[in-house]
C-alpha cells in the first residue's frame, strides 16, 4: 500500500474541506493508495508524538461545504523555522526539514500534498529540492498567487464582502456618511476591485495605485455636490497614499514572519479630515469574517477538481508541481515557477478599466 500525506498550511481560507475530500475520494478509486493527514501543517510530523490522522471516505464524508480545515493550519513556524525557546527565554528558529523527511520515511510516507499559498509553496519547493515527493495545491483568497488563474476561497471571500457593502450602502444613504470598507489580500487589490465592482462602490482604493487624498476628496465632493450625500469607499488593508507606506502593526506572535497589516482605513478617515472633509465618516474593517463560513459553489468546485488532480499528479509520480487552473484546463506547473513572483492588479487589466468605465475612482 501506498500512503499520501496532506497538509493545510497559512491562513485557512473556504474551500480547504472540498480539496481534502476530493484527494481522499480521488485516492479511493485506486486499490494501492491510502490518505493520511497531518495536523496543523507539518506540526503533526513533527511534533511526538506525532499527530497523523487517517482521512478515509467516511472521515471526509459530507465535509466539501465546511468553512476551516479539519486538519487545522498554522503561519508560523514549519519545518525550515521551527520556533525553540532559549533557557533565556527568547527564541530561535530551527531548521528541521531534513529531521522531517526522515520521519515522513519512517512513518511510511510515499508523497506529500501541501495545500497552502506562497509561503507554504516556498516550504514545498525546498522540500522537493530535499528530494521529497511532493505536490502543491494553492490556496488564497488573497487571489495573488502566479501560475494559476484563480484559487478557491477568494470569491467567497469577494462574496462575503460584497454582501458587506450591501449593508453598508443603507445605513450610509440614511446617515449620509461616507462609509469605508476595509478587506483583505494583503499587497494585492483584487478583493478590493472585486467587491468596489460587484457593490457599487464609489472609491476603490488598492495597494497597486496609491491614492491622492485630495482626488479621493474630489469624488466625494461631487457625490455630496450631486445631492446624493453618502459615498461607499472599500479600500485594501495593503492601500496606501503615495508616497506613503502600508498602514501595519506589530502582531509580537512567535514564529509569525508575515507583516500584519492593519489601520488603513482608520489612517484614511484621518488623512480625509485633515483635507476638511465635513461629512460624517465612519469604517469597517471585516477582518477574518472573510474567511470564515461555508466556501460558495464556485469554490467548492475549483478545490474539487484542485483535489482529484492533485491526488492524479501522486498516482503519475509528477512531483515538484503545483497544480493549477488555466482556463479551461486544471493543468499543473513547476513549484518554482509559482513561487517567482506575486500576481498582482495590473492597472491596465480590464476589471480596472471596467471599474473606471462606471466611474469608480481610484483616487489617482
Ligand atoms: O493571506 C490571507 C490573509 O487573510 C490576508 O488577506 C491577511 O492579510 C492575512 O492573511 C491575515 O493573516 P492572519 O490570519 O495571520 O491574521
Amino acid at each position: 500500500m501506498n500512503r499520501v500525506l496532506v497538509a493545510t498550511g497559512g491562513g485557512d481560507c473556504p474551500g480547504l474541506n472540498a480539496v481534502i475530500r476530493a484527494i481522499v475520494k480521488r485516492a479511493a478509486k485506486e486499490k494501492n493508495w491510502e490518505v493520511v493527514g497531518s495536523i496543523e501543517a507539518f506540526n503533526g510530523v513533527l511534533r511526538e508524538p506525532t499527530e497523523i490522522v487517517v482521512l478515509d471516505e467516511k472521515a471526509v464524508a459530507g465535509i466539501h461545504y465546511q468553512g476551516g480545515t479539519i486538519l487545522g493550519t498554522t503561519n508560523k513556524g514549519g519545518p525550515f523555522a521551527w520556533p525553540v525557546k532559549r533557557k533565556d527565554g527568547t527564541w530561535e528558529e530551527v531548521d528541521r526539514s531534513d529531521e522531517m523527511i526522515r520521519k515522513l520515511q519512517y512513518l511510511g510516507i510515499d508523497a506529500v500534498i501541501n495545500i497552502g499559498g506562497e509561503g507554504s509553496q516556498s516550504i514545498s519547493q525546498a522540500l522537493y529540492e530535499k528530494g521529497l515527493n511532493i505536490i502543491g495545491v494553492p490556496k488564497t483568497i488573497d487571489n495573488d498567487l502566479v501560475g494559476t488563474d484563480s484559487t478557491f476561497g477568494f470569491q467567497t471571500a469577494v462574496q462575503i464582502c460584497t454582501e458587506a457593502v450591501d449593508k453598508l450602502v443603507t445605513t450610509a444613504a440614511s446617515h449620509n456618511r461616507i462609509l469605508i470598507l476595509e478587506v483583505m489580500g494583503r499587497y494585492a487589490g483584487w478583493i478590493a476591485l472585486n467587491t468596489a465592482v460587484a457593490g457599487g462602490a464609489e472609491i476603490c482604493l488598492i495597494p497597486e495605485i496609491p491614492y491622492d487624498i485630495n482626488k479621493v476628496m474630489e469624488k466625494i465632493e461631487s457625490r455630496f455636490n450631486k445631492g446624493r450625500g453618502f459615498t461607499i469607499i472599500v479600500m485594501s488593508e495593503g492601500a496606501r497614499p503615495v508616497g506613503g507606506d502600508f498602514a501595519r502593526k506589530e502582531t509580537g506572535e512567535v514564529g509569525y514572519h508575515n507583516i500584519k497589516l492593519s489601520g488603513a482605513a482608520e489612517r484614511l478617515m484621518n488623512e480625509l479630515k485633515s483635507v476638511g472633509c465635513p461629512y460624517d465618516i465612519r469604517y469597517t474593517v471585516l477582518g477574518h469574517v472573510q474567511r470564515g463560513g461555508v466556501p460558495i459553489a464556485y469554490d467548492r468546485v475549483l478545490a474539487t477538481q484542485f483535489g482529484v488532480k492533485a491526488m492524479e499528479l501522486v498516482i503519475e509520480g509528477r512531483f515538484g508541481e503545483m497544480v493549477s487552473y488555466q482556463h479551461p484546463y486544471i493543468t499543473s506547473i513547476p513549484l518554482k515557477d509559482a513561487i517567482k513572483r506575486y500576481n498582482f492588479v495590473d492597472p491596465d487589466t480590464a476589471l480596472i478599466k471596467t471599474a473606471r468605465g462606471i466611474g469608480i475612482s481610484f483616487g489617482d
